[in-house]
């Protein structure tokens, strides 16, 4: 069942809100003028921050396709838009020459490149219509995806539409709702972000993470979640090579339950640590001189209002 997009930035933060996901006053204005505006939202911000989950969350609250463009390194026109599948093809070719029907050659051919044997790939599948409106088309780790891509992901964001030079032009009749995020190991192209609207999602602060926690991960014990909370947000101040985000901070949660913990202690929090850091570095520097200084600190941000 499609709902209505939200009608005001408050709308848009109880829509995030009853989806389960704890956002800003700043995403949710961000996110309802990209909804308003019909424009790609581009998010970029750390690992683990709730990037990907915000198309997720988007989907589920509109009622709308989710489709998924993961991008890596050499990822092409054929793994993103479409290609054709020739193994059928080849098979259609064979069997129109065996029935001695593959004397026809231009109808044999028009045969094989119709949409029958085209394999539709994420962004020519967000450009057909859905009965329950346009979907949320999420283009994630565009970072990854080589500058080639970019380029082309470019035209079709002006324009929303591919041609398929056997087939014809596909033509979004209403434009997907399009999030796109990086985590910035390499910058992106000013046009492309000049398509888009701009949000960049940093860690939350205590409170905003408490309220994650206790959303995600609700068996945990509020003390314990207090605790846990302040434990990360001072591990973040830290000089680390990786930072833990707010994934690692509901595992570490979540797996403190599981130890049947109520509170911090040294020991567990050095048995665990890998849960939240995942780099040996990291886990030598922490577990060394800093780990104690780190809990102490941690509990006076608890205690202290
Ligand atoms: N504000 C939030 N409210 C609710 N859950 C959140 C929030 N932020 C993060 N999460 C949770 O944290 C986890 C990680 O989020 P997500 O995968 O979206 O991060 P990401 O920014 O896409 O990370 P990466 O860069 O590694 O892909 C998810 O389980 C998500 O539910
Ligand atoms: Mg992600």
């Amino acid at each position: 069942m499609s709902a209505p997009l939200p009608g005001s930035v408050d709308d848009t933060l109880a829509m995030l809100g009853s989806a389960g996901y704890v956002g800003d006053r700043e995403l949710a204005t961000v996110l309802f003028l990209s909804l308003k505006m019909r424009r790609p939202l581009f998010l970029e911000g750390e690992a683990g921050v709730g990037k990907t989950e915000i198309a997720k969350v988007l989907a589920a609250a509109l009622g709308r396709r989710l489709i998924r463009l993961q991008c890596y390194e050499g990822l092409d026109v054929a793994a993103a838009v479409y290609e054709w599948n020739y193994a059928r093809q080849m098979m259609a070719i064979r069997l129109a020459e065996a029935s001695g029907t593959g004397g026809n050659r231009d109808k044999l051919e028009a045969d094989v490149f119709s949409e029958r044997y085209l394999v539709k790939r994420p962004l020519l599948q967000a450009l057909e219509p859905s009965p329950e409106g346009p979907p949320v088309l999420l283009i994630d780790e565009l970072d990854r995806a080589d500058e080639a891509f970019e380029a082309f992901l470019l035209e079709i964001l002006s324009d929303f539409q591919v041609t398929v030079p056997e087939l014809g032009t596909v033509k979004a009749a209403e434009p997907p709702i399009v999030i796109l995020t990086s985590n910035r190991t390499r910058e992106i192209h000013d046009a492309l972000k000049r398509r888009c609207l701009y949000h960049w999602i940093d860690y939350p602060d205590a409170e905003r993470e408490r309220r994650i926690v206790a959303a995600k991960a609700p068996d945990a014990p509020v003390a314990l979640t207090r605790q846990v909370v302040a434990f990360v947000q001072r591990l973040r101040g830290e000089d680390l090579f990786k930072a833990p985000g707010v994934a690692e901070t509901l595992d570490w949660a979540t797996a403190l339950v599981e130890l049947d913990a109520v509170s911090l202690d040294p020991a567990q929090v050095s048995d665990t640590l890998g849960v939240l850091l995942k780099y040996q570095d990291d886990l030598a520097k922490v577990r060394g001189l800093h780990l104690r200084h780190l809990l102490d600190d941690a509990r006076m941000d608890v205690t202290t209002p």
